[in-house]
């Protein structure tokens, strides 16, 4: 046995491969139970797709980088439930591709952000972070207020989501361009942030 163990120790070649092998079964127990569980993947009663403008407002997320500083999942301890809310549920992500989750935060969790503060304190804070939270080193996205929101992307990437399962209705993706047609992707990403947490209920046992 112990000799066994110095081939392996001695071949890199091999034990590249061996390890491969041992990921990978490591790898299935963790992921296949997870496919045959329906509630990993079923959508919370309640939660519904982005529309057009909220779908756009992620992108803007997205593009801008704000996953960098900001996580989109409370962990089930109670801290970080008196602090943020319920805890992150698996089916709460289903419509978000690919989930904001994350682990790092020089900014706080933003799983429930949604409703906690007025569309005018996003627009200043987004603006300029430290009119209102003087000690934020957030930094400042004026040139959202600027930039449009294209409406022809928007309607392509609800046509895939669609395709994709998404339970768009045709009518939907058909006025998703004329939905955000003259926005500005300021207004798209608050009514993103607005819209994060509200589908879960409050009452989750804490
Ligand atoms: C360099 C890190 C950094 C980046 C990038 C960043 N933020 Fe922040 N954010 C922070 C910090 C730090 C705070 C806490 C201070 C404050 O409220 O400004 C914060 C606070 C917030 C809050 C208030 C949360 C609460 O519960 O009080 C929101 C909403 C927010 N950020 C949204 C965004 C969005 C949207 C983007 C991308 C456009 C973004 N942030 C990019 C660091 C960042």
């Amino acid at each position: 046995m112990k000799l066994n163990h110095e081939i392996v120790e001695k071949n890199v070649g091999l034990m590249g491969v061996l390890i491969a092998v041992v990921v990978s079964i490591a790898g299935l127990f963790e992921i296949v139970p997870l496919m045959f569980d329906a509630k990993a993947v079923e959508p919370l009663p309640g939660l519904k797709p982005y529309t057009a403008l909220q779908q756009a407002g992620r992108d803007v997320y997205v593009s801008e980088g704000c996953y960098v500083c900001h996580s989109q999942q409370v962990r089930p301890f109670v801290s970080e439930v008196l602090r943020y809310g319920p805890y992150s549920l698996a089916g709460e992500s289903v419509y978000d591709r690919p989930f904001q989750w994350g682990s790092k935060r020089t900014g706080p969790d933003l799983a429930r952000v949604g409703g906690r503060y007025s569309d005018e304190w996003h627009e200043v804070h987004l603006m300029d972070p430290r009119s209102v939270v003087p000690e934020s080193n957030m930094p400042a996205f004026p040139w959202l207020a600027e930039e449009m929101v294209d409406p022809e992307q928007t309607q392509k990437s609800l046509k895939t989501l669609q395709w994709m399962g998404h339970p768009y209705s045709d009518e939907e993706v058909a006025n998703a361009a004329k939905a955000v047609e003259g926005k500005t992707k300021l207004e798209a990403l608050i009514a993103y942030l607005q819209v994060l947490g509200t589908a879960v209920p409050r009452s989750i046992p804490q």
